[in-house]
């Protein structure tokens, strides 16, 4: 099983990056399963019901969240019907939402689980032992487990992606919206990246307008961030192949789509 992921999609020019790239990635890697992290998906922060639909409607199966989830308020209206929405599984208990996902492929189901880091982040639960009870449960109904873990530290992705070595099919990183160039197969079998980085604006800063954050590290002064809709967009991805019996992977590659990196069929 072939599964696409894109990473951080962040407001207008993320969407437009979607919407135009993702029916070539299809043409091009075949995916399966396409997974789309749409916590800025929404002007930048968190995720309305109309783009929630739309990102589903251009082809993707599940997406994932995390830090900015409740950004806009209508997602408690939406949440808990939205069966392909998924937020990190270690929030609170009581917390609206769920954590992990099954998709089933031409009748093969696979798992989808996002959760967050804690370091540089809200205190919220141990994601490592999240994983374990959310593991022991998935594996009743599959071996392919697709992780995306929203965090900030490299130590903390790094650390679950080995802990997670052959539990799971994928620890894909996201939030640090900086695509990270150490894709690997653990020796366990879990395909690793500590970040898969961002789709959204390319000549700003992780997707604000460049001008707004510079001044805001010259002067300390309160600025209004704004997403950078006039420059140019990127798109950043992820292809993990795996096999669809025993879960492990046996393939990772970058996608890394900009005017410096330009798309090649
Ligand atoms: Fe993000
Ligand atoms: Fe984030």
């Amino acid at each position: 099983m072939k599964i696409l992921f894109i990473g951080d999609v962040t407001g207008s020019p993320g969407r437009e990056m979607v919407k135009t790239y993702l029916p070539k990635l299809k043409e091009k890697y075949r995916p399966n399963m396409t997974i789309i992290n749409g916590e800025n998906a929404a002007a930048g922060k968190g995720i309305t019901q109309k783009v929630y639909k739309q990102l589903l409607e251009w082809g993707a199966h599940v997406i994932t969240m995390g830090n900015h989830t409740w950004d806009k308020k209508e997602i408690f209206e939406f949440i808990d019907d939205a069966n392909n929405l998924i937020r990190p599984a270690n929030f609170p208990e009581d917390t609206p939402g769920k954590g992990i996902t099954f998709i089933n492929i031409n009748g093969t189901e696979a798992a989808v689980i996002n959760v967050q880091g804690r370091t540089f982040l809200p205190a919220i639960d141990d994601p490592f032992r999240k994983m374990d009870e959310l593991i022991e449960a998935a594996k009743k109904r599959t071996n392919i487990i697709f992780v995306d873990f929203h965090a900030e530290a490299t130590s903390e992705k790094q650390a679950l992606g080995w802990y997670l070595d052959g539990k799971v099919s994928a620890v894909a990183g996201t939030h640090t919206h900086i695509q990270t160039a150490d894709e690997r197969i653990l020796p366990n079998g879990t395909a690793y990246i500590t970040d898969v980085g961002m789709t959204g604006p390319y000549d700003a800063i992780l997707g604000t307008e460049r001008e707004t954050v510079i001044k805001k590290f010259l002067t300390g002064l309160p600025v209004r961030f704004e997403i950078d809709t006039k420059g140019r967009a990127q798109l950043n991805g992820l292809l993990i192949t795996v096999d669809e019996k025993t879960g492990s992977a046996l393939n990772i590659e970058r996608i890394l789509v900009n005017d410096d990196h330009p798309f090649i069929i």
